[in-house]
């Protein structure tokens, strides 16, 4: 069967210009098995998440750059259609529904299947890249887990080691990943404020699990963030946060600086409100990198920690299994369930990536190349 894939032919300024002017759909041939590996698996996608990684690396701005042209969509799930010879019957079958580990396969790997991103009708990837999907998440969700939830766990608890009864302020908390970290930090029994900049998507947020949720768009021209210190201090009666998780950067930071406890921990997850820190076009170097005050970090006695889930698990890989087995587990258990907002057909990826830029998406969001529901 001729299926379709979306590719991206050369790194744009910025990821807008990306989409607009580089990034087409082109037929896509089911590729030949005979030309594929023993070890591998060839797969029907049904749904991809949509990240804003997908969106920053059109514009080589993140730190892996995969081979021009190449299909984006990090994580993806579908069907098996198709197994190389030296997988066993007991481990993979034809028709098994599975979801690709970005970590191994997809755009973002460093190997040989950088180019079979889940925007496209089938992709290939290799047996040690399969998981199960988990029996109580449909397609949608099972692609939108493992990236929004490793980053959540690898900053709250490997790097932020957030305890039960501690408070932590979630900017950024209706994003992805934001979402994701709230959820595992009512799992862990803190205590989240939350903030964003629309009081719909923060009802969601609340609903969702937040303890209490803080309009943080500018009231007028002269702020570039609402001043919430005051509020969160009544929150916490007077003490402040012991995190700041913190996925926007830009003007809400360091108002961020003042909310907190002496001694806190202050997570830098990304950067959503200022995401232009570094140069277009796959150009290296960070000419806007954004800055925090080192008089607030010295008084307060912060603990500034960078929190890059996927840099971290490169250079020490030991602090992965444990992440994904406890994630696996919770999902089990009906602990975590991603929300998925919105789903397009691959069809409008365009308005489904200006979508997720222009922050109109709620949890997660996934593309589906043919129309299948689970
Ligand atoms: N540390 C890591 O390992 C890691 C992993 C994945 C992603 N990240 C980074 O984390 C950040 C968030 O990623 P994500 O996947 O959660 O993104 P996302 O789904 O797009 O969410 C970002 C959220 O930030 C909020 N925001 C506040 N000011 C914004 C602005 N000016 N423009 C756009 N959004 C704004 C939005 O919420 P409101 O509209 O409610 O304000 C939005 O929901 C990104 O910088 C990403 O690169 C880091």
């Amino acid at each position: 069967m001729v299926g379709r894939k979306v590719q991206i032919t050369a790194f744009a300024e910025t990821p807008l210009e990306g989409v607009d002017q580089f990034l087409d759909i082109a037929v896509q041939r089911m590729p030949d098995t005979s030309q594929l590996k023993a070890k591998d698996v060839l797969i029907e996608v049904k749904s991809s998440a949509l990240g804003w990684v997908d969106l920053l690396m059109t514009s080589g701005q993140y730190q892996h750059m995969p081979p021009l042209p190449y299909t984006p969509g990090l994580e993806y799930c579908g069907v098996v259609l198709w197994v190389g010879e030296e997988i066993a019957p007991s481990q993979l079958n034809v028709g098994d529904e599975v979801l690709v580990d970005g970590f191994v396969s997809g755009p973002r790997s460093p190997g040989d299947y950088q180019q079979y991103g889940g925007f496209a009708t089938y992709a290939v990837a290799p047996i040690e890249a399969i998981l199960r999907i988990p029996k109580r998440l449909n397609f949608d969700q099972a692609c939108n887990l493992l990236g929004s939830y490793e980053t959540a766990y690898h900053c709250l608890i490997t790097c932020g080691q957030l305890q039960a009864g501690e408070t932590v302020l979630i900017h950024g908390a209706s994003g992805a990943t934001g979402l994701a970290a709230v959820h595992l930090a009512k799992l862990l029994g803190a205590t989240v404020i939350a903030t964003g900049r629309s009081d719909e998507k923060l009802a969601v947020v609340k609903a969702q699990g937040a303890d209490y949720v803080i309009n943080s768009k500018a009231t007028n021209k002269d702020e570039k963030v609402r001043r919430f210190r005051g509020e969160v201090k009544a929150l916490t009666k007077g003490k402040g946060v012991d995190v700041v998780y913190d996925g926007v950067g830009g003007a809400i930071s360091e108002e961020s600086l003042r909310c907190v406890k002496f001694g806190a921990r202050f997570l830098i997850v990304g950067w959503a409100a200022t995401p232009f820190v570094a140069k277009g076009k796959g150009q290296r170097g960070a000419p806007n990198a954004n800055r925090l005050p080192t008089n607030l970090i010295m008084m307060k006695g912060l603990k500034v920690l960078g929190c890059p889930s996927v840099i971290a698990t490169q250079h020490d890989p030991s602090i992965r299994p444990k992440r994904l087995q406890d994630i696996l587990k919770w999902v089990e258990e009906g602990k975590i369930e991603p929300y998925v907002s919105h789903v397009f057909p691959l069809s409008n990826i365009k308005e489904a990536m200006k979508a997720k830029w222009n922050g109109k998406i709620i949890g997660g969001a996934a593309v589906r190349p043919i129309e299948a529901v689970k």
